[in-house]
């Protein structure tokens, strides 16, 4: 089921999106909250540091779980994804950094790592609402197209040429992109209670028609969240452009 939210812009998806998760917080203090990287939800960052600040939302009692990390790179490199977390805002909030997890890119063992994050989210019971952006290919977290299956647990994962080509653009010299990460599988997200579905800019209109029009198929993996009980899709008009009612 999955309900659309559309806006106008940038600023008012990661405006609402920001209203959910802090009602979420407020409501159950101790909410599991599962965390996404990249541009999209950086307005939302941006919004749940200024109620932080300004209006005491509390996060002291929130566990948050990070659904990737590129390979080989570690925590101190500004492009991974710890880093992305911590500037952003794990160290803009009260939150205790022992609760907000990410899979450690530098680990040496891939499969010990994956599977003790498979077993962290079981123990954590799923997460309460988890955030999510897509690829222009309709990835999640890092589950790329496929040509027959959806990936259920954590795994090391290939990245696509296109995602390294797009995701290049962070990256001071682009061929250092990575083209392995640890990724969060599709059992970790579709657990999750709540899915916060954040999709914004023209470049995205395909994925928003396999998610709501496609078929499910692992060829675009957001179109699982068909099958998902709670989605809340917040998308901007420009997003919208190929979806006809
Ligand atoms: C990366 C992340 C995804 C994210 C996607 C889109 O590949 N692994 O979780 O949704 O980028 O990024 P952006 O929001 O910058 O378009």
């Amino acid at each position: 089921m999955i309900e659309i939210i559309r806006v106008k812009d940038y600023e008012t998806m990661s405006l609402y999106a920001a209203r959910l998760v802090a009602a979420q917080v407020r409501l159950v203090p101790d909410s599991v909250l599962g965390l996404a990287t990249g541009s999209t939800p950086l307005g939302m960052y941006r919004e749940l540091v200024r109620q932080h600040r300004e209006e005491g939302l509390d996060f002291s009692q929130v566990t948050t779980i990070n659904l990737d990390e590129y390979c080989g790179l570690p925590g101190t490199h500004e492009q991974s994804y710890r880093y992305y977390m911590d500037s952003n805002f794990f160290s803009k909030i009260n939150i205790d950094p022992d609760l907000t997890f990410i899979p450690d890119g530098m680990t040496t063992d891939i499969d010990a790592c994956c599977e003790m994050y498979d077993e962290l989210i079981d123990f954590l019971g799923g997460t309460d609402i988890q955030v999510l952006g897509v690829g222009e290919n309709g990835h999640i977290a890092f589950n790329e197209p496929h040509d027959y299956c959806f990936t259920a647990q954590t795994h090391k994962a290939e990245l696509t040429e296109n995602t390294i080509e797009v995701n290049s653009r962070f990256f001071d010299d682009p061929a250092e992109t990575p083209h392995f990460a640890i990724s969060m599988g599709m059992r970790g997200i579709m657990s999750s209670k709540c899915i916060l579905m954040l999709i914004s800019g023209a470049r995205k209109a395909d994925a928003v028609y396999g998610l709501l029009r496609g078929e499910v198929t692992p060829r675009c993996p957001v179109s699982i969240l068909q099958l998902h009980p709670n989605v809340k899709l917040i998308v901007t008009d420009d997003a919208f452009v190929k979806i006809k009612d």
